[in-house]
């Protein structure tokens, strides 16, 4: 299978993160005989020092036209003084929205091997499999205005959703639940906000077509308290564009690391993978970084776009095999574990498949 994979290394350490994936993917290429073509277009941070924006129309333009797209990290204190619209964030965004991405999958396993990495107690967490369906075009990331007034001493954010935006997501989170345990947690804030009571509404005329599938609504405030204290509780969760920002790094803390964790963002037609982390400007460039993220969104990518399930489950398989043998990176709080860089790490994963 001949395929056409964007790599947008961004800024920190996604540059060493994406190495490690593309070194993984060509691993999977030789074994299963496929070949996988990687073109690499600039964003974030480093777009911005060269086209002195952080998207430009030839990324984009890229993008529509590949298979599937993987995406590092952006962002950092160097660029914490530009203007707002030139900000590497505003690069991300925009690919977003540019592209349709609209669902945000986050799968929230822990790998048996680094339970004992969390600060959560192993009997707590033990068993959660948490997979977090997040809004990802609207909410108010993308609502106008968003400005300063009165000398910038009043300040306005615009939550705003249309119907549509709505039904389309908690779709996906019916679809699937329906494809693992049956049980959607859709989460609001309706005791407060307008825009979450629409969202249960939704939610509520959508259940007629999922009679498989138990529905619960929880507020968001409840559900980050249960995140922690009962995680087995979870099967899909369906939320909002910020709600489900906080709520999936909150749940990394199941997995021992965020460094753990991938995501896939998908449109009807394309989807976009990158680790749930950022850029970790303190560590770039030292070697250290945890490529684990990275290359288990490699693995979503085979999965969903690129329709190689067998390929995917090899990588994954992969890592889970390289924790067990004892090996972590530096993010990790493992005892009696061998720590290892991230050259290191990933070659073990490709000895692993
Ligand atoms: C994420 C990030 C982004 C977000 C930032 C960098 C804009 O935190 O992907 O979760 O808030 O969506
Ligand atoms: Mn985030």
């Amino acid at each position: 299978m001949a395929k056409k994979i964007i790599v947008l290394p961004g800024d920190g350490i996604g540059h060493e993160i994406m190495g490690s994936a593309i070194e993984v993917l060509k691993r999977i290429a030789e074994k299963y005989g496929h070949q996988f073509e990687f073109e690499q277009h600039d964003i974030g941070g480093s777009s911005y020092e060269k086209h002195g924006e952080p998207l430009t129309d030839n990324t984009v333009d890229a993008c529509l036209d590949a298979d599937a797209i993987l995406l590092g990290a952006i962002g950092g204190p160097k660029w914490d003084n530009i203007p707002t619209h030139l900000r590497p964030e505003q690069g991300l965004l925009k690919i977003r929205k540019a592209l349709n991405l609209f669902a945000n999958i986050r799968p929230i396993k822990g790998f048996a091997p680094l339970l004992h990495a969390s600060p959560l107690k192993e009997s707590v967490i033990n068993g959660s499999d948490i997979y977090v369906v997040r809004e990802l075009t609207g909410g108010l990331y993308f609502g106008e205005p968003s400005e300063r007034r009165e000398d910038g001493n009043v300040v306005v954010d615009t939550l705003l959703y249309h119907r549509h935006e709505i039904e389309r997501i908690v779709e996906k989170g019916f679809e699937s639940a329906q494809l693992r345990n049956k049980h959607l947690t859709s989460v609001d804030k309706a005791n407060v906000l307008e825009s979450s009571r629409l969202w249960r509404e939704v939610v509520e005329e959508k259940k007629a077509n999922y009679p498989d599938v138990t529905v619960e609504h929880m507020l968001v405030d409840s559900a980050a308290m249960k995140l922690i204290t009962n995680p087995t509780q979870f099967d899909v969760i369906v939320t909002e564009n910020l709600f489900g920002d906080i709520l999936s790094d909150e749940g990394s803390v199941l997995t021992g690391s965020i460094g753990m964790l991938p995501s896939a963002s998908l449109s009807e037609t394309i989807g976009l993978y990158e680790p749930v982390h950022g850029s970790a400007p303190d560590i770039a460039g030292q070697g250290i970084a945890n490529p684990l993220g990275m290359i288990l969104s490699a693995a979503m990518m085979l999965r969903y776009s690129l329709d190689l399930n067998e390929e995917a489950v090899a990588i994954e398989k992969a890592v889970e095999k390289s924790l067990e043998a004892g090996y972590y990176t530096s993010d990790l709080n493992i005892e009696n574990g061998k720590q290892v860089g991230t050259k290191e790490m990933t070659e073990i994963v490709i000895g692993n498949i």
